[in-house]
């Protein structure tokens, strides 16, 4: 069952490209986003005051990543929570207010008690769920469908990417109804969204390379992940990625915040992964890649192809091809996935089912 791969985790990984193509290609008519299930007009997307995005582990790192998108794209304010936060600090809601709830088993306790708080106060709750029938989808006023398929490696790969596909699609949907995005603009947007999955496959094809990097850091203590705007929301999932299988100690931070206090922890040899996908902000995170090189760390760059600056700052460069800003977490994760996948591999970790951790949390 698990397609002659060593681990449904690598299987996982390497349905990527289906999965996101799964999840937009129903959604794209004409050169148009059609998302029926949202069960909003026009009218209704446009009076929408605040999204409210409640989520946890990886699900809630798809909505840092979509606060970024939304807030820069279709300009509606959107505030991300942790579920076990949101359900018990009275958060303000209404009817103009969109809670969008972010599941991939559709069964997390707390997810599904967001949810329902959400729902008593009177928003809207739109459900992105992989599971179909679950608990959340049946209970969100709307549900939108990753179409992932089944995830078994409890962390979770494909569900995600899945989940980021969503997001993006949701995003144009709301800028370009509320005349945010011009349709010239969506229609590039589309072009790379239908890019990804064969770009996706492209990085996934680099394995070897990624494989060899890692067996350097099988006794790393720590290892520390940095970006910068949406780069800072893929770092959390590197980084979290690397600590559930791996039991590496890892944080991400926002590059920027390094110097309130972290960095004290660098030390000669540190491995420092440095998310570089936004051109407005290359020169900002290079100079924090130095500051930590000044203090002994080695560095991973993850950049666009095509700036080769990032090797002046970086001590070791992956890079990614050249897709929308709003899109470069889909292809910097891969790279992060493997690189995690193979460190957890070479400690003979239980890859697909670490330890003191289950695929569906559904006790608080
Ligand atoms: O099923 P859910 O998406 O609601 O699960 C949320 C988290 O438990 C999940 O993303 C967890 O963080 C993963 N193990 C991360 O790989």
């Amino acid at each position: 069952e698990k397609g002659g791969y060593e681990h449904f985790m690598l299987k996982e990984m390497y349905e990527q490209p289906k999965a996101i193509a799964d999840t937009f290609s129903p959604r794209l008519k004409n050169g148009e986003i059609i998302i029926e299930e949202l069960g909003m007009s026009p009218e209704e997307i446009r009076q929408v005051e605040k999204i409210m995005i409640v989520a946890c582990g990886s699900a809630s790192h798809v909505g840092h990543t979509a606060k970024y998108i939304f807030e820069d794209m279709a300009r509606i304010p959107v505030e991300v929570d942790v579920a076990s936060e949101f359900r018990y600090r009275n958060p303000i809601l209404n009817d103009r207010t969109v809670v969008v709830v972010i599941s991939q088993s559709g069964e997390t306790a707390d997810t599904l008690a967001a949810l329902r708080e959400a729902k008593k106060q009177g928003a809207r709750v739109l459900g992105i769920v992989n599971v179909v029938g679950s608990s959340i989808a049946r209970e969100a006023d709307n549900v939108m469908y990753t179409w992932a398929g089944p995830e078994i490696a409890v962390a979770t790969t494909k569900a995600y990417s899945a989940q980021l596909t969503a997001v993006y699609l949701l995003a144009m949907k709301f800028a370009y109804e509320r005349n945010e995005i011009s349709r010239e603009m969506l229609s590039e947007l589309i072009d790379e969204l239908k890019a990804l999955p064969i770009q996706v496959e492209m990085l996934l094809n680099n394995q070897g390379k990624i494989q060899k990097f890692a067996n350097r850091y099988l006794a790393a203590k720590n290892i520390f992940f940095i970006g910068r705007g949406i780069d800072y929301a893929i770092s959390m999932e590197g980084s979290l990625k690397l600590k559930e299988i791996s039991y590496i100690h890892s944080e991400a931070y926002a590059a920027g915040e390094l110097k309130h206090g972290t960095i004290s922890l660098v030390e000669e040899g540190t491995l420092v992964v440095s998310l570089v996908t936004q051109k407005e902000l290359y020169k900002k995170i290079m100079s924090n890649m130095e500051e930590v090189r000044t203090r002994g760390a080695f560095v991973m760059g993850v950049t666009l192809e095509g700036n080769l600056e990032a090797e002046k700052s970086a001590d070791y460069t992956v890079y990614i091809p050249e897709t929308s800003p709003y899109f470069t977490n889909s292809l910097a994760i891969i790279p992060l996935q493997l690189f995690a996948y193979y460190i957890a591999v070479g400690r003979g970790c239980d890859v697909d089912k670490p330890r003191n951790l289950a695929k569906s949390v559904t006790v608080e």
